[in-house]
């Protein structure tokens, strides 16, 4: 069997990163925090952004996902620069193509598991409830959470209430999973069995996957991995 080789250069990005330069002003203060950067998730792509702490991986997802904007440069959604968007089509386009994942869980604590992963389904448009249920149990199935659905965040464990996140962040049937430190809160050995979990995902859904972290080994089953340093780009591998 011959499988396609995801994220590979000849296919059109998904999304984009083009020479995006952030700066935080801070009174009289500004602060350079993304120098330059430039990079492309192609459909199905594992991307790795690596680099200790404080060297920009939070900001740029964040500018990805829309949620705050560039001081120079662009983010492209299939060539489109997003920033000519109104913010009601912006949210559109978020809540339809892009999953995050947070190193915190950020649940709601009074909902279940279930109610949890709907909630996101049901907040923008007119959605069939009905559908959005079978979807998120789909997605609960698909991180093993089927046996934990009436359960409150307070009685599952930090492992299990990330899988709900990332559950959460699925049910939309994303384009992209953006993840930042999604096992930064586990010990190793949660946190690994939460990232095969993603891999599995991502494979069988073809997401693109970019994946903050300052973990380099969770960066190995990546397509392409970049570092960052300092807001620059300082190394850029491919598998
Ligand atoms: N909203 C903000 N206002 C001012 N400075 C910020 C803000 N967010 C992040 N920073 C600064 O930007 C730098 C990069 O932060 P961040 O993107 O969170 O890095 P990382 O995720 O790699 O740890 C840090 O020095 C941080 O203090
Ligand atoms: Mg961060």
């Amino acid at each position: 069997m011959t499988k396609k080789v995801p994220g590979t250069a000849r296919e059109a990005p998904l999304i984009e990163a083009h020479e995006v330069e952030k700066t935080y002003r801070m009174g009289a203060v500004s602060l350079p925090v993304l120098r330059g950067v430039s990079l492309r998730c192609e459909p199905g792509a594992f991307l790795a952004v690596t680099g200790p702490s404080g060297s920009g991986k939070s900001t740029l997802l964040h500018l990805l996902a829309g949620l705050d904007t560039p001081t120079t440069g662009q983010i492209r959604w299939e060539g489109q620069p997003i920033a000519r968007w109104s913010d009601a089509e912006r949210s559109r386009w978020r809540h339809r193509m892009i999953g995050i994942v947070f190193q915190f869980y950020h649940l709601v604590p009074e909902l279940s598991a279930l109610e949890n992963v709907m909630l996101a389904g049901l907040v923008n448009g007119r959605p069939d409830r009905k559908a959005v249920r079978a979807q998120a149990l789909e997605c609960l199935e698909a991180v093993r959470l089927g046996a934990r659905l009436a359960h409150r965040p307070s009685q599952l464990s930090g492992g299990e209430q990330q899988r709900v996140a990332i559950a959460r962040a699925l049910v939309n049937r994303p384009a992209v999973l953006l993840c930042d430190e999604p096992t930064g809160n586990l010990d190793s050995a949660t946190g690994g069995a939460v990232m095969e979990l993603l891999w599995q995902v991502q494979e069988r859904q073809r997401v693109g996957l970019i994946l903050a972290t300052h973990d380099v080994s969770l960066a190995k089953r990546a397509t392409r991995q970049i570092v960052l340093r300092d807001g620059r780009i300082v190394g850029e591998t491919s598998s």
